[in-house]
């Protein structure tokens, strides 16, 4: 190949509202169901997530995406008429039709490009740029804009205290550029799994073309996110340790040659076993599930942002992310900065 990827330029967005654990503690009461700050803090470590306001219409997946976009663009010096390709990746699209990439296209005005999702829930993001590596590898495509972004406050059963205080809202985006294949700064290896086998522990039964969302099933909450939360943490730590293992065998590397981990941002315990399993330093662990909860395709991109806004990672440095989600998927990229 004559040709490798380098990411230019990353962004990341929120909405401005806050659910803080005692506000989720608050209006889940409503419905009869009991928790505590103190339970979600100690279980999973979020603090606080954002949430879309469902009163503005304006603040949807793809404007959270367009903001991330925007910033990643600048970041990378470059132009919505650069970019050749959007990749979008999400699994609580705007609409089902048309897919949300293309309500950022015509948010961005990125007139040049086409534009696809992927649904690879939280691993969407790893999936995103190994898609875009390889148009760009191949010589199809120059500029990609890969965007990892979710509302999943709007696929939450309140009524599931185990799985409603997990989510928030967010997108990320990251700006790949076509580069020389040995140069230094770039894209080193990839790594991507799924196992359908799996697909029941993390699950939105209704609303797809299989089961329509009826009155009663809607009553049942169908509609809304269904999890096994304690065979997912098992399943989680296990396929985040053997994915960044392959990772690091593959280049010849070792825990000491990397300089961040990112791995995705479901629960602080999650993230500490792993790291536990690899005899990782947690202080060169990029976090922001505190604050933000998981944003699933998001979290990634949006750890990764503000990293590089506030100085952690310089220049030359080598990364490693590492997720899994629904489906199961999974998947960990390598990468120099
Ligand atoms: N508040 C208070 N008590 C609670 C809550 C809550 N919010 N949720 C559960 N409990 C209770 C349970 O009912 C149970 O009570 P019991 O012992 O009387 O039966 C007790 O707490 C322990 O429950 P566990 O399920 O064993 O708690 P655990 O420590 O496993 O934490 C959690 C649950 C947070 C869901 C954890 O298993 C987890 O994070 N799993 C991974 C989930 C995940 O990553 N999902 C997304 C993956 S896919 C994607 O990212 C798109």
């Amino acid at each position: 190949m004559k040709f490798a990827a380098r990411m230019l330029g990353t962004g990341s967005a929120h909405p401005e509202k806050r659910l803080t654990n005692d506000d989720i503690a608050r209006k889940i009461s409503q419905f009869g169901v009991e928790t505590n700050d103190r339970w979600i803090r100690d279980r999973t470590g979020i603090r606080e997530r954002r949430v879309i306001d469902v009163q503005n219409s304006a603040e949807t997946n793809s404007s959270l995406g367009t903001q991330a976009a925007r910033q990643a663009l600048a970041m990378a010096g470059k132009t919505a008429a650069d970019i050749d390709q959007i990749i979008y990746a999400t699994c609580t699209p705007d609409t089902i039709i048309p897919s949300t990439a293309c309500w950022l296209q015509q948010k961005l005005g990125a007139d040049r490009a086409w534009a696809m999702d992927i649904n690879a829930a939280c691993s969407g993001f790893i999936y995103g740029i190994v898609t875009a590596e390889q148009f760009i590898r191949s010589g199809h495509a120059k500029t990609i804009l890969v965007v990892g972004a979710e509302v999943l406050s709007q696929f939450v059963n309140w009524q599931d205290r185990s799985s409603c205080i997990l989510f928030g809202d967010g997108a990320g985006a990251a700006v790949l550029e076509q580069v020389p294949a040995q140069t230094a700064r770039r894209l080193l290896s990839n790594h991507l799994l799924s196992n359908g086998d799996l697909n029941g522990l993390f699950l939105i039964p209704a609303g797809g073309s299989k089961l329509e969302v009826t009155p009663e099933r809607y009553h049942q909450n169908l509609h809304k996110i269904q999890m096994n939360g304690r065979e997912i943490f098992k399943v989680a730590v296990r396929t985040l340790v053997e994915c960044a293992q392959q990772a690091l065998a593959k280049n010849q590397m070792t825990i000491g040659d990397l300089d961040w981990f990112v791995p995705h941002q479901a629960n602080i315990r999650i993230i500490e076993a792993v790291a536990e399993r690899l005899q990782f330093p947690m202080d060169r662990i990029l976090i922001n599930v505190d604050r933000f909860g998981n944003t699933s395709a998001a979290t990634i991109p949006t750890v990764l942002d503000e990293a590089l806004r506030n100085g952690r990672i310089q220049n030359g440095q080598t990364i490693l992310f590492d997720a899994f989600g629904a489906g199961l998927t999974a998947g960990a990229v390598l990468l120099r900065w």
